[in-house]
């Protein structure tokens, strides 16, 4: 047995060297009814970071929760401060949400690090939230758990599965062929979203709260709970005295989250038909912890990968379903039962292995998650491909339909590559203006490309990638063409886009230096990327480009300070020298 370690919050409320300071401290905390038996015993002070609010009604409903989180906190012996976290909402954000990951990412770490705070019940749900507390408890080093606001019910039309996001772009087609007008196109989409939760498909909300549980930083079972279930508040219960038994056991970020943990949820992304934001922010997260880890482990370990959940985009089912055909446990189960967890001895929150959370909790409808055997798919993971375009690009080969297939990854003599003439588009307003001019030309044989939407280009970066053919083609029945770009993606969308290049074109790769009218070559068997255009070409063609080329002015303060920090999307979109802290609350222990 080793002692227990003291409590840093102690520096502030019980500091036999400095009784000036505990005075200072305690007469302010005590102002609204705590004790001083609460905050100088040997109790912990536990965290809630609470991420829910009226601007972020995916997490509001942790509102809630966090009553039940308190309640468990207080049955193990410990003291709750809640935590405000600058909100993030992935739908009402301008210009987007991504780019406030960092921003509610260096506010939880002052919150964490600068008051007394001995450990941190996370409050993820929404796309962001996630990877910014996971990023946050990484660089402070306490003890930390996540805590899931669990998806949306199951959203219905007229008996049909409606999933968020994923119907918005159903709703867009029908609303562009005149069979729904406005109104039945509001009711439709907003049929996918009947309840408090995060986004009930496989986007990048249930993508991340499966792979914080996959990491080990939930309780087994917690991600999948739908939002209103009542298993949804005993979870909270249970998350908020299990998290004052991990600072009495120094359980903290760092040995849950270790290389090992990394691995395995790459392995689960590729299971669950995951966001292709997700190496964004696990890479993000990884960063912080000191742990390598890139796009090429991505497609080493997870490109072979069976596809076993059966959700929308990729596939039928919503969240409920999930949960009840098991949840992550589940799909790991399965991948334990086929030897394909790469660790199932990694260490998770309640003090257990993988192994002994999952194993033998088999799904209990194969429909919604499938079997290794019997999979959805082989080889759901992604592709890292790379050439005089970008260093790293992300392929998320499990939604590549067999349209796509047939027209562009068959042909006998060049199989599983194609070669076609480049459209080029220097934001999303260019491509809008420009998309269905005839003059353009464009036809089966054109790889359409988005620039000037990367991390420093939008900035923060812009789900944009995806882009659908001109009219004229979609009355042809061509209904996608190869997308390349240095955006991002939805992860409710089904696009096989190759994207998340890096460097992007505002931070002087290649893909600023394309034309249209030049040849692209995507090859998937070598996984490259290349434009055919001589060097000395693309040398004439860098130097004439301005200092700033394809990032127009900034919106506001923040803007400016991220796209001078900002690191591209393959190192995690973090913010320069942010990794170089780790484990800085261990100044106040
Ligand atoms: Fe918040 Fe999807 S928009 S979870
Ligand atoms: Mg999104």
């Amino acid at each position: 047995m080793t002692d227990k370690p003291k409590l840093r919050s102690r520096h502030w409320f019980n500091n036999p060297d400095d009784r000036e300071m505990t005075a200072l401290y305690l007469e302010r905390y005590l102002n609204y009814g705590l004790t001083r038996e609460e905050l100088q015993s040997d109790k912990p002070i536990i965290g809630i970071a609470q991420t829910g609010s009226d601007l972020s009604p995916c997490n509001r409903h942790h509102m809630e929760l966090s009553k039940r989180v308190r309640d468990g906190i207080a049955a193990a012996g410990g003291t709750t401060m809640e935590i405000p976290v600058h909100p993030i909402q992935e739908t009402g954000k301008r210009p987007t949400a991504s780019l406030d990951r960092n921003l509610a990412y260096l506010s939880l770490v002052e919150s964490l690090f600068g008051y007394p705070i001995d450990g941190v019940v996370l409050n993820i749900g929404c796309d962001k939230t996630t990877p910014a507390l996971l990023m946050a408890c990484a660089t402070v080093g306490i003890p930390a758990i996540a805590l899931s606001v669990g998806p949306m019910l199951n959203g219905w039309f007229r008996g049909e599965r409606t999933g968020s996001g994923t119907i918005v772009w159903k709703a867009r087609e029908l609303h562009a062929a005149g069979e729904i007008d406005d109104d039945q196109f509001m009711e439709l989409v907003a049929s996918s979203a009947p309840s408090t939760g995060y986004c009930n498909t496989m986007g990048t909300a249930t993508t991340m709260n499966s792979l914080a549980e996959a990491l080990g930083m939930q309780l087994p079972g917690s991600a999948a709970i739908p939002a209103p279930y009542r298993e949804r508040g005993q979870i909270a219960y249970q998350t908020g005295k299990r998290i004052v038994e991990m600072v009495e056991e120094d359980l903290t970020p760092k040995k849950i989250m270790t290389r090992e943990a990394f691995e395995n949820a790459i392995v689960v992304n590729s299971a669950i038909g995951g966001s292709t934001n997700a190496p964004i922010h696990l890479n993000g997260v990884a960063r912080h912890l000191g742990v390598e880890l890139d796009n090429d482990d991505w497609q080493r370990l997870g490109y072979k990968v069976p596809l076993l959940v059966n959700l929308q985009p990729a596939g039928e089912y919503l969240g409920e379903d999930y949960h009840r055909a098991g949840g992550v446990p589940a799909v790991i189960a399965e991948l334990l039962e086929a030897g394909l967890l790469p660790h199932p001895d990694a260490l998770t929150a309640n003090g257990k292995s993988m192994r002994e959370n999952c194993e033998g909790k088999r799904s209990i409808n194969t429909d919604v998650i499938k079997t290794v055997d019997a999979p959805m798919l082989k080889d759901a993971g992604f592709l890292n491909l790379k050439g005089n375009l970008f260093d790293s690009a992300i392929m998320k080969t499990s939604v590549i339909s067999q349209e796509f297939r047939s027209r562009y990854l068959e042909n006998p003599d060049d199989p599983m590559a194609f070669e076609g003439r480049a459209i080029v588009f220097d934001s999303i307003e260019d491509y809008h203006k420009r998309i269905d001019d005839p003059a353009l030309d464009i036809d089966e044989n054109c790889i359409l490309i988005m620039r000037g939407a990367g991390p420093i280009g939008y900035p923060g970066g812009a789900e944009v990638v995806n882009m659908r053919p001109p009219a004229y083609l979609l009355k042809k029945g061509i209904k996608a063409l190869p997308c390349v770009g240095d955006g991002r993606q939805s992860g409710t969308s089904g696009s096989p886009s190759i994207l998340n290049a890096s460097p992007e074109a505002a931070d002087g790769g290649g893909l600023g230096l394309v034309q249209t009218g030049d040849r692209v070559r995507i090859d998937l068997n070598k996984c490259t990327a290349d434009m055919d255009v001589p060097a000395d070409e693309l040398a004439s063609r860098a130097a004439g480009l301005g200092t700033h080329p394809y990032a127009p002015d900034s919106q506001s303060p923040w803007q400016e300070i991220f796209r001078e920090k900002v690191e591209p999307f393959s190192k995690g979109m973090t913010l320069k020298g942010a990794d170089a802290y780790k484990d800085i609350a261990r100044k106040y222990t």
